[in-house]
């Protein structure tokens, strides 16, 4: 049984066949409209969810198949004391493939140990959101039409960012890919995403206050916003919650070829102006989340020899 817990459990060439599915996919869809009939996705989600959650679903419906699930830990047996194994070895009972996102980091791991289908990490805590960085992948791609030779530029809270830190273990095994990680020192990358992933990489990667002087250097920037539901105190987020705002202003000396991506949902880190420049991508990006999900789970069924 395989699962999706984090983006290296995938193989580069794994990772390339399923870029290729969803092209496929969004060229054909009429060939993947039965593919599922009859098997069920089950959304287990004990964090809020607007894209993740809902793209899952599209997905599972657009490929034939059905849906059941929880969108908030409340309105499950979690809030009496149901442990998360226990969870999913019920729900393994009733879904032949499920999509878990916690707050708690490691969760979807601790789960995958009991369930008897794939498990797929939705997002666990702070620490990483896989399937977020397969649609950041596809939309570089179709944006790029390549994965090597592109400086990075990640910006905004590095530290709890968990979209950040699955982007970062994905493109640092891809050929000459620079990172500009910009962030405030109080919110930079994890110490264990420097000496475990990009170090041992060889990619080159600095670590800057200011997101100006980087700017016409950037082939991707990658706006997160502040994860204010990760901080200690309230106080703590006040301080940094306007750390970095992209308006249009800021773009003037960006490349031409810029992609401009954001895991969403944005709050004010980048201006509604910015949505009418072309190379604002973060709402394709968000529909081919969809379209990622749609070639995860017709290859994690199949892997499991359940389709
Ligand atoms: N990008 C993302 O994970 O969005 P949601 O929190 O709305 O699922």
């Amino acid at each position: 049984m395989r699962h999706l817990l984090d983006t290296t459990d995938l193989t580069l060439g794994e990772i390339d066949d399923m870029i290729k599915l969803s092209m496929d996919i969004i060229d054909n869809p009429e060939k993947y409209a039965h593919i599922c009939d009859g098997k069920k996705l089950a959304t287990l989600f004990f964090e809020p969810s607007t894209r993740t959650r809902l793209s899952f679903e599209a997905a599972m419906m657009e490929l034939g198949g059905n849906v059941l699930g929880f969108s908030e830990a409340a309105s499950s047996s979690a809030s009496k004391g149901e442990s998360v194994e226990d969870t999913v070895r019920m729900v393994s009972c009733y879904a032949d493939i499920i999509a878990m996102r916690h707050p708690l980091e490691g969760a979807p791991r601790v789960a995958s140990y009991k369930a008897g289908v794939p498990i797929i990490n939705a997002g666990d805590g702070g620490h990483a959101h896989p399937t977020q960085t397969l649609t950041d992948l596809l939309t570089i791609y179709r944006e790029k039409g390549t994965f090597d030779n592109l400086t990075v530029g990640l910006c905004g809270d590095l530290k709890f960012g968990r979209t950040v830190h699955s982007l970062i273990k994905a493109m640092c095994r891809y050929n000459n890919v620079k990172f500009v990680l910009i962030s405030p020192k109080e919110l930079s990358v994890p110490e264990y995403i420097k000496t475990d992933v990009l170090k041992p990489s060889g990619a080159e990667y600095v670590e800057i206050e200011n997101m100006d002087a980087a700017m016409p250097d950037l082939d991707i920037l990658y706006m997160t916003r502040i994860q204010r539901e990760r901080f200690f105190s309230e106080e703590e987020y006040l301080k940094h919650k306007d750390a970095f705002i992209l308006d249009v202003d800021k773009l003037t000396n960006a490349k031409k070829s810029l992609t401009i991506m954001h895991p969403l949902p944005r709050v004010n880190e980048i201006t509604t102006a910015v949505d009418d420049d072309e190379r604002a991508k973060y709402f394709i990006q968000a529909l081919n989340g969809k379209y990622i999900r749609m070639a995860l789970i017709i290859t994690l069924l199949k892997w499991g020899e359940l389709l």
